[in-house]
């Protein structure tokens, strides 16, 4: 079997920040996140996460997310070696597996490097395989140790604070991920001591310790070094969210998705655009989020696991966990909260919230209007101010407005409450009984008009003032 352990313990000290670093996002997604679907694309079957600073924070991504793996405890931070020494009940329970060491704040690792390098660790039948990259700044990494200059094979790591001048020349550098032969790993982690300028459990140690036990060592040089890029702060996060950006953008712009500009425009890796969409300025794509063909999506919109069918529009749009149809148009300037179902050839107009509700294919929901907890049919028009009054202060209940029914303006929908097929409620009315289906409900005092009440007004005002003088 394949496993991997992923270090998670790290504070986010440097980050100034009071919550472990790998939870720290990257387009909206926590940098664990990044290296778990990494693992599940890869084929992985088991992960192993060893937390430490705000463990609870980690079992609380677990619980919410619904993310799979196992979790232990690093109580105390002694070392990389110290980690990986907290998971050996995990690595033992498969013995003869191999193990893929990762680091959950180096989000960028991703199934072909995570594969490539299994490849090239069974190929070479290596008791550990190093994931290693060539870099311009080695400052700060583990330099790998080659024999005969920089070809030869793998004899060690080297730390940069244990470093002799002439090896802080190496620019080949040790990403901290590789895979082990889970029975030399066992064998090995034992073995560590804290001889060292930090005084920690080097899990870089295990390589010279297998190398001395005659066992073979093997690298993976990765061909892209992004791949193994991390973040230590703010600067260096920003880097990230930078470059994923940029990537994940040009994926869109290759699958034929268009950009006006794209300012402000910030995509998860997970989202799915159809080719001939385009997405304007400021637009914000999170999560899952799926859209069809030829939609228009912005400017200044933010959207969070929305599901969009094709040729839709939605301008000035803050969305979640919806659902929205083909042929509709959005905004400007709504909210969809989470449970929103827009089918086709709807439209949901300027100053609209809508949550927890269907509105029906063909259905108009123009201008100022509240739509929660509601299931609405077919061709339903709403005039302007509609409000579905669906919480009496304790508890929420739902209304139904079934197909071809007409909302005058100003309606109240007090909840619960039916209008029927094609029914109709006059302006300004408050609906707190079932509307039978072609009825028309009309609540309302008697409108008195009193002539020239303003005449009257300003004679009795002016009267007033005489009588003072
Ligand atoms: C480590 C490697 C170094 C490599 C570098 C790449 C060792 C001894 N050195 O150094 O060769 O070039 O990574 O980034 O392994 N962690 C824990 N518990 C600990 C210590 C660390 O969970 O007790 C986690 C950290 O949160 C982090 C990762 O392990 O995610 C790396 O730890 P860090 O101390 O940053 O290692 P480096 O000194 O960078
Ligand atoms: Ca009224």
């Amino acid at each position: 079997m394949r496993s991997a352990v992923i270090l998670a313990g790290g504070s986010g000290k440097r980050m100034k920040s009071d919550s472990p670093k790998v939870l720290h996002e990257v387009l909206g997604k926590p940098m664990l996140e990044w290296v778990l679907d990494s693992c599940e694309e890869a084929g992985i079957d088991r992960v192993c996460v060893v937390k430490g600073f705000a463990s609870e924070m980690i079992d609380e991504y677990f619980d919410k997310s619904g993310k799979k793996a196992e979790t232990v405890m690093q109580a105390e931070r002694l070392g990389t070696g110290h980690a990986v020494m907290m998971a050996t009940d995990f690595i033992a329970e498969d013995p003869d597996g191999d193990i893929i060491v990762l680091y959950g704040d180096a989000p960028f690792i991703d199934c072909d490097t995570i594969l490539n390098s299994l490849d090239e660790h069974k190929r070479s039948d290596a008791s550990v395989t190093v994931i290693t990259a060539k870099v311009m700044n080695p400052f700060g990494y583990g330099r790998i140790l080659r024999e005969n200059g920089d070809r030869g094979r793998i004899v060690g790591i080297v730390e940069q604070k244990d470093c002799s001048p002439v090896q802080t020349m190496i620019n080949e550098i040790n990403s901290g991920c590789y895979w082990f032969k889970a029975s030399d790993l066992l064998s090995a982690l034992p073995k560590l001591e804290r001889n060292n300028a930090q005084g920690e459990y080097y899990l870089t140690d295990t390589l010279s310790i297998l190398l001395s036990e005659g066992k073979t060592l093997s690298g993976y040089v990765v061909p892209d070094n992004r791949a193994v890029l991390g973040a230590n702060d703010r600067k260096g996060l920003l880097e990230l969210n930078d470059i994923a950006r940029k990537k994940v953008i040009e994926k869109h712009l290759e699958n034929g998705v268009e950009f006006v500009s794209t300012d402000g425009v910030v995509i998860s890796p997970d989202a799915e655009i159809q080719e001939g969409t385009k997405i304007m300025p400021s637009t914000i794509i999170f999560g899952k989020t799926k859209i069809g063909k030829r939609c228009v999506i912005g400017p200044n919109t933010r959207l969070e696991n929305v599901c969009i069918g094709d040729d839709s529009t939605l301008d000035n749009v803050v969305a979640k966990d919806s659902k929205i149809g083909n042929h509709v148009s959005v905004g400007p300037f709504v909210q969809l909260r989470p449970n929103s179902i827009i089918e086709d050839f709807a439209h949901v107009g300027d100053f609209v919230e809508i949550k927890n509700s269907v509105i029906g294919k063909g259905t108009c929901v123009a201008h100022l209007t509240y739509v929660g907890d509601s299931d609405v049919g077919k061709n339903v028009n709403f005039g302007c101010g509609v409000v579905t009054v669906n919480y009496d202060g304790s508890k929420k209940a739902r209304c139904v407005i079934k197909d071809d029914a007409f909302i005058g303006c100003n309606t109240n929908l007090v909840a619960p409450v039916t209008v029927g097929e094609a029914a109709y409620t006059a302006a300004g009315s408050t609906v707190t009984k079932d509307v039978p289906d072609g009825a028309l409900a009309i609540e309302r005092s008697e409108l008195k008009i009193k002539k020239d009440y303003a005449l009257k007004k300003l004679t009795r005002h002016l009267e007033k003032g005489k009588k003072i003088k």
